[in-house]
């Protein structure tokens, strides 16, 4: 591969490596699009429903109706009936979504079914529209995981019907999620989909768009990428629902069906059709085209879709009628593809916009950035889930393994795929689904780490009759909790590294106190030990005896893994004490200083050994917003979705306790600010970032009425720091956005809520670009802001007593028993920030956000994955049997090169690889240019016998026919275009 000269940042190639050439589809295409009229409005009537992957209901309990007491929504039954009814009349039209569900359907099909499915997509009756395995929520989610929702759904569509082109979804409908991401439109553009559809925007910018007629225009969502990224994107004028009065589900509604006799005594037809025409007349002046696209269908309807289609052909039949009598309306059965053809064939020039949809509000109190945060340790649990989903498929790739049932792979991609909808990794979902939500991804990564230790024992075997090692992961750690490291004399620790580049790590093992010696072939290797700080050890759920870790640090090969091999020794150790600071709290590595004020016992400074600056006037703290339960202004409480805070936030304790530890490897201050907030701050001997490891929980809230819950932050501010209210926040956890305090590019802001309408979706950082940088990397997705002029503020956990009125109908009031007392308690979140202040480029002209991507890539997102396993050999007969290192790739990529997938198809037969160049324009001057990336010979897999062949970024399409097919729409010129020119 080799790019062509104009410089491509960020830019994202995609190959599948086979045996034999892409067989050519069956049809180019089989858009049977109705004829539109010109001069008429064109009303293109989308017969449509809106399947949630869950959210009321698990994803079971929506696909086969359980639990109607909830919800009457049953998914198989939907699309039954969507089948018999496209099927009588070749008119109709109907688009379907959620893959999961599809899939789910078509498992239990006839042949006979399963092909009547086929011919209506070949006749162009049903469309399939996104395909992802659901419908992703942009503001939480990882590009990483969205990418790979979207490959599994195409392929699973592929695998259906058999590669059939008009199969292939090609247009983003984005419908419900609560604001939109402007990497999700880049991402949607480069999987070669011809625009974008969406109902939820703020409803100021709604209001601005309808008047300014600017319900359409073209995304353009990366500057470096061009047209490759450029989305046309059009927002409905209200909801997604049907018209009112015009929903004709019996299931859902209450509205007239058309009665079409005229000699009934209940003929209807001048009435519904009048009021549709005056419906048609009070919106179509918004558009820019004659057309006008109206859904017909909501949340799971068309259970009974006879009753939709039966109307809905009375209804076009009717108001068509009228056009003998002058009237300039004429209605078709759409679909947004054939509508988007038409706005197409209209040829205008259409206006553009760079910035992204968030946050979203639906009215003046009312800001969707509650969900930022909500359910933190599902959160969490989620974007683990991906790290070990990438370690598994990357060496199910090495090791040659071919799938062989579901569990080895589909299982941890398909929960993978759920936790991306919008109701699932945003924390908007009732509490049992939830819990089945865990379960799901909890079974997922237990069967994808089995598949990758499949995979380990095949590639570190050395003779063939060297022993399976049953390894195992320790899903734990974060409460220092691990059965084969606490239990076990000698194990081994293997460490694989899902990165094309050599990574290191600090390793922490939770341990007996005992002496422990680790080496890494048979060469002793550094350690230390550390005190599990008290608040740990007090956590109720924590089942482990461990009272100490065990640390050392691990370098590990490029797609590779090294194996350590520990052994307990018979000399006990006391738990580290720890040190008397003679009243200075400074802990340090080699690279910084971190030191805490020892009145305060509050960070406050950090030094530099490497430029010499000591940054001081930093601190940082932990706050609590009260929710409101409603208000004179506003009813509005703060809830699952909604974060509405009643007054400013309230410091916990400015003066936390604190205890030092102090080692060669790492050091800590453990802070305590009060029974449910703890703290520690750490700093690693090599690395460039302080670590803040927080843990918060349980939120007491007990009283409804005295305390309705609790939002808690954290704060991190830098004095001297004038930041003029701007910081910066990534979207999707890839490029980086502008964010301008009580103020939004597109529109006049009129603010009501000055804390929560000033909160961003933070996936993975927020930062503040001056001469001196302030970062701070988070763990999972966190709502984050800056209310003042040089502070960071995250938000980390809430627990609710009210319900926002959203149609969750639950507060967010996640408990768990106290196994002692058998009382309920809210629940714990810990995680971990990295927090970095340094000037804006270092020595070498990276600049620190570029870093802090990278930071955030090897530590947080592609960390080493660690495999444990309890072993009777010795240090020497393990060497004897077992490889302990390995790299998986003939050479380590370029630094500014990521492997983003690497990855098994077709159960094995083929492999996708996805480059990403990893760097902005301007983030480092050698770094941010063009890199030459051999694929043959890649990896073992990788040999000149095989085809290579160069996709769109969805994997289901080849990128020379994306290229030359994608719908071009003219723009007014707004932002140089640059041409994507690839070849490879
Ligand atoms: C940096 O400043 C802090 C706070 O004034 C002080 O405690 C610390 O010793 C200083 N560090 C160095 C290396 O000068
Ligand atoms: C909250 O803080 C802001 C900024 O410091 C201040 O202007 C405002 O008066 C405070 N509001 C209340 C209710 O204390
Ligand atoms: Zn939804």
């Amino acid at each position: 591969m080799r790019t062509s000269a104009t410089t491509l940042y960020f830019l994202l190639s995609v190959y599948l490596v086979r045996a034999n050439p892409i067989e050519t589809s069956y049809k180019a295409s089989c858009e049977v699009c109705h004829p539109t009229k010109e001069g008429y409005t064109n009303v293109h009537l989308i017969p449509h429903t809106h399947d949630d992957v869950g959210w009321l209901k698990t994803v079971d309990q929506y696909f086969y109706g359980q639990r109607p007491d909830i919800q009457k929504a049953a998914v198989q039954i939907i699309i039954d009936s969507v089948v018999d009814e496209l099927s009588k009349y070749p008119d109709r039209r109907f688009i379907y979504v959620e893959t999961a569900f599809l899939k789910q359907w078509w498992d239990i099909q006839s042949d006979e079914r399963r092909a009547k499915m086929r011919t209506l997509i070949e006749k162009g009756q049903l469309e399939l529209i996104s395909g992802a395995w659901s419908m992703h929520d942009e503001a939480v989610t990882h590009y990483h995981s969205i990418i790979d929702q979207f490959t599994l759904g195409f392929g699973t569509i592929d695998q259906m019907f058999d590669g059939l082109s008009c199969a292939k979804p090609k247009i983003g409908w984005q419908i419900d999620p609560f604001g939109h991401a402007r990497e999700t439109a880049s991402i949607l553009a480069q999987m070669g989909f011809d625009g974008l559809f969406f109902a939820r925007l703020d409803h100021q910018d709604r209001a601005r768009r309808i008047r300014d007629k600017e319900m359409e225009f073209v995304w353009r969502a990366s500057e470096s990428l061009g047209n490759a990224s450029s989305i046309f994107t059009q927002a409905f004028y209200k909801h997604y629902s049907a018209p009112s009065g015009y929903c004709f589900d019996l299931v859902h509604c209450n509205d007239q069906p058309i009665n079409e006799n005229p000699n009934s005594g209940d003929y209807n037809v001048p009435n519904r059709v009048n009021s549709f025409i005056e419906f048609v007349n009070s919106q179509k002046d918004t558009y820019q085209t004659e057309h006008m696209l109206v859904t017909m269908g909501d949340d799971f309807t068309y259970q009974q879709a006879a009753s939709w289609f039966d109307n809905i052909d009375r209804l076009i039949k009717h108001v068509n009628a009228e056009q003998k009598n002058g009237s300039m309306i004429n209605l078709l059965y759409s679909t947004p593809s054939c509508y988007l053809q038409a706005v197409h064939r209209a040829d205008k020039v259409w206006k553009t916009k760079s910035d992204d949809l968030f946050p979203y509000a639906d009215g003046d109190h009312s800001f969707w950035t509650g969900y930022y945060t909500s359910r933190p340790t599902l959160k969490y649990m989620e974007r683990r889930g991906n790290n070990l989903l990438q370690v598994c498929k990357q060496l199910s790739v090495l090791a040659e393994l071919k799938q062989e049932k579901w569990e080895d792979l589909d299982s941890l991609r398909e929960a993978m795929g759920v936790m991306q909808h919008h109701d699932a990794i945003t924390g908007t979902e009732k509490q049992h689904v939830a819990d089945d939500y865990a379960k799901m991804l909890h079974k997922g990564m237990l069967d994808c780490a089995a598949t990758a230790a499949k995979a380990i024992n095949k590639l570190s075997a050395k003779i063939t009759e060297a022993p399976t090692v049953n390894y195992e992961s320790c899903l734990l750690l974060n409460v220092s909790q691990c059965e084969i490291s606490e239990s076990n004399d000698r194990f081994v620790v293997t460490l694989y590294n899902p990165l094309a580049q050599e990574a290191s790590t600090y390793v922490r093992l939770p341990v007996q106190n005992f002496k422990y010696t680790v080496s890494q072939g048979s060469v002793p290797i550094a350690t230390q030990m550390l005190k599990i700080p008290d608040h740990v050890l007090r956590v109720p759920y924590r089942t482990s005896t461990a009272v100490q870790e065990l640390v050392f640090k691990a370098t590990i090969p490029p797609l590779g893994f090294q194996t350590f091999y520990v052994t307990k020794t018979a000399e006990e150790s006391a738990v580290p004490a720890p040190v008397e600071d003679d009243g200075k709290f400074t802990i340090q590595g080699n690279l910084i200083q971190a030191n805490v004020d020892p009145t305060t016992g509050l960070f406050e400074s950090l030094y530099s050994k490497q430029n010499g600056l000591n940054y001081t006037g930093l601190s940082q703290n932990f706050y609590y917003y009260l929710g409101s339960n409603g208000d004179m202004e506003s009813s509005q409480s703060s809830g699952a979705y909604i974060f509405r805070p009643n007054g400013n936030a309230t410091v916990i304790n400015a003066t936390p306790e604190i205890t030092t530890f102090k080692g060669e490897l790492v050091q800590e201050i453990h802070q305590k600010f009060s029974d449910w907030v703890s703290q520690i701050i750490r700093v690693y001997a090599d690395n460039e970032f302080v670590e803040f490891e927080w843990m918060i929980g349980p939120i007491p809230a007990q009283l409804r009425l005295v305390d309705p819950g609790k939002e808690v932050v954290t704060r991190y501010l830098a004095q001297d720091l004038v930041t003029n209210g701007v910081f910066y926040t990534d979207s999707n956890g890839r490029g980086s956005i502008e964010r301008k305090r009580d103020y939004r590019p597109t529109w006049d802001l009129d603010l009501k809520e000055e804390i929560a309408g000033n909160y961003f979706p933070v996936t993975t950082f927020i930062t503040t670009k001056n001469e001196t940088e302030m970062t701070v990397l988070t763990d999972r997705a966190q709502g984050g802001t800056s209310l003042q002029d040089g502070t960071l503020e995250l938000m980390l956990h809430r627990r609710l007593l009210h319900d926002d009125g959203r149609g969750v109908g639950e507060a967010l009031n996640e408990k768990y028993e106290d196994p002692n007392s058998g009382v309920s308690q809210g629940m714990i979140a810990r995680g971990r920030h990295l927090f970095s202040f340094a000037p804006i480029s270092d020595a070498l002209g990276t600049t620190a956000t570029a870093k802090a991507r990278r930071w955030s890539r090897d530590n947080m997102i592609l960390a080493p994955w660690a495999f444990f396993a309890p072993t009777d050999l010795s240090d020497a007969q393990w060497l004897e049997n077992y490889e302990v290192v390995y790299q998986g790739i003939n050479n380590k990529l370029p630094e500014n090169v990521n492997i983003l997938t690497l990855e098994p198809m077709k159960g094995g037969e083929e492999v996708l690889v996805r480059f990403e160049h990893f760097y902005e324009p301007n983030d480092d001057p050698a770094l941010s240019a063009n890199s030459l990336v051999p694929i043959y010979n890649l990896t073992k897999r990788f040999g000149t016998d095989k085809m290579i062949e160069e996709m769109s970024l969805g994997a289901n399409r080849r990128l020379a026919e994306v290229s030359s097919s994608r719908l071009q729409f003219r723009t007014d010129g707004a932002g140089a275009e640059k041409e994507r020119n690839i070849a490879p």
